[in-house]
């Protein structure tokens, strides 16, 4: 028998078939993986490690984040930031209630009804000027309490910095929270960038989770350097129930899990994932600050993390989207996003505003 235990790859050249040097505003998921990930991914290779989370890494992390977010939180490992948030809500979401979050949040309108078909859970929502819920208008929702006609709020469902780039202080989710807690429901927070968010405000992630209220995280990595690896972080475990099972039955358990924690011990184990979103949310200031003034460009939000989201005549997007990719986000308004990652350089955010400036002047 061939003796594998040296083994250490093919050396089978393998050629990229794409210009690694190019990069769009597209989406902070358009970027490839942190060098320094990548390393843990290497360092995490070879040999055997018990499958399904039994691993070295997986314990480790699950002590690093209990540094991080407090002590005896629970630590669920997955795939995508979808499997995170239907996970988290399932676990947290009575059989017969609902989740009530933004009109504008990802589970509501980017999730394909998985939260729905896969959660078995309605989704209800709110209009907000800025992405954000705030006591005032979860108050004012009309949540029929005690109405068996009526879907039964369960959960709050916010996301930090939201969809349209704005970020919620540690402040603004403990006034959400007590209420919430107050109308016996459960606090659940989308922080696919939650990295972006504290990092804009320079505050801790325990700060804008633990400390302010939240019961259970979507913790996202791969938008801030990971190859895909994403954790649902159990907060208040009293509240959330079923978590392990309802990982598998929703298929988020991963065998190899240790390559999924590798990830995620490499960004929050130290500062990578400060040191990511900083960088990004400068390289979205800059753009922000590059082209406000031009005439015909508007910028309804506040640039508060890693994405711009300025509305400009359709036909200029359209020529700029020749060169540069980035998306509609309004279609009806002209609004498009524009988003930074970690690895957008100056040089393409200066290169983009010389672009819109030109397109516009
Ligand atoms: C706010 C928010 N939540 C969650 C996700 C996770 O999505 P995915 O399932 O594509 O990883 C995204 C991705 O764009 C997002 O923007």
């Amino acid at each position: 028998m061939t003796d594998t235990s040296t083994q250490t790859g093919t050396a089978t050249p393998f050629a990229p078939l794409h210009d690694p040097s190019t990069r769009g505003f597209a989406s902070d998921n358009y970027a490839g993986i942190h060098p320094e990930v990548l390393a843990a991914l290497v360092a995490a290779n070879g040999g055997h490690q018990v499958a399904y989370g039994e691993d070295v890494y997986t314990a480790r992390l699950t002590e690093v984040l209990g540094e991080v977010f407090g002590t005896g939180v629970g630590v669920f490992p997955v795939f995508n930031g979808t499997g995170a948030n239907v996970l988290a809500l399932q676990a947290c979401t009575p059989r017969w209630s609902s989740v009530l979050t933004t009109s504008s949040a990802h589970i509501h309108v980017d999730e394909a009804a998985a939260p729905e078909r896969v959660g078995g859970f309605k989704v209800n929502v709110i209009d907000t000027p800025d992405g954000k819920l705030t006591p005032e208008l979860i108050r004012a929702y009309p949540a029929r309490v005690e109405d068996e006609h009526f879907a039964q709020v369960g959960v709050v469902s916010i996301t930090n910095s939201t969809e349209v780039g704005t970020v919620y202080t540690p402040a603004e989710i403990r006034a959400i929270a007590d209420l919430v807690h107050d109308l016996g429901w459960v606090l659940h927070l989308d922080g696919s960038r939650l990295s972006n968010a504290a990092a804009a405000l320079g505050v801790g992630l325990r700060e804008l989770t633990t400390d302010a209220g939240v019961d259970i995280l979507s913790l996202g990595g791969t938008k801030c350097g990971a190859m895909l690896a994403e954790a649902v972080v159990v907060l208040s475990p009293e509240r959330v129930h079923g978590t392990t099972f309802l990982r598998k039955q929703s298929m988020q358990l991963a065998s190899k899990m240790r390559f999924v924690s590798a990830q995620l011990l490499a960004l929050f184990e130290g500062d990578l994932w400060r040191r990511n979103a900083e960088h990004a949310n400068a390289m979205a200031r800059r753009l922000a600050d590059g082209v406000a003034g031009i005439e015909g460009l508007e910028l309804p939000h506040e640039v508060e993390a890693n994405a711009v989201f300025p509305i400009l005549p359709r036909e200029s997007s359209e020529r700029l989207m020749e060169s540069f990719r980035f998306y509609f986000w309004d279609e009806a308004s002209g609004q498009v996003r524009w988003m930074c990652a970690w690895d957008t350089t100056e040089g393409d955010v200066d290169r983009f505003v010389e672009a819109v400036r030109a397109e516009l002047g």
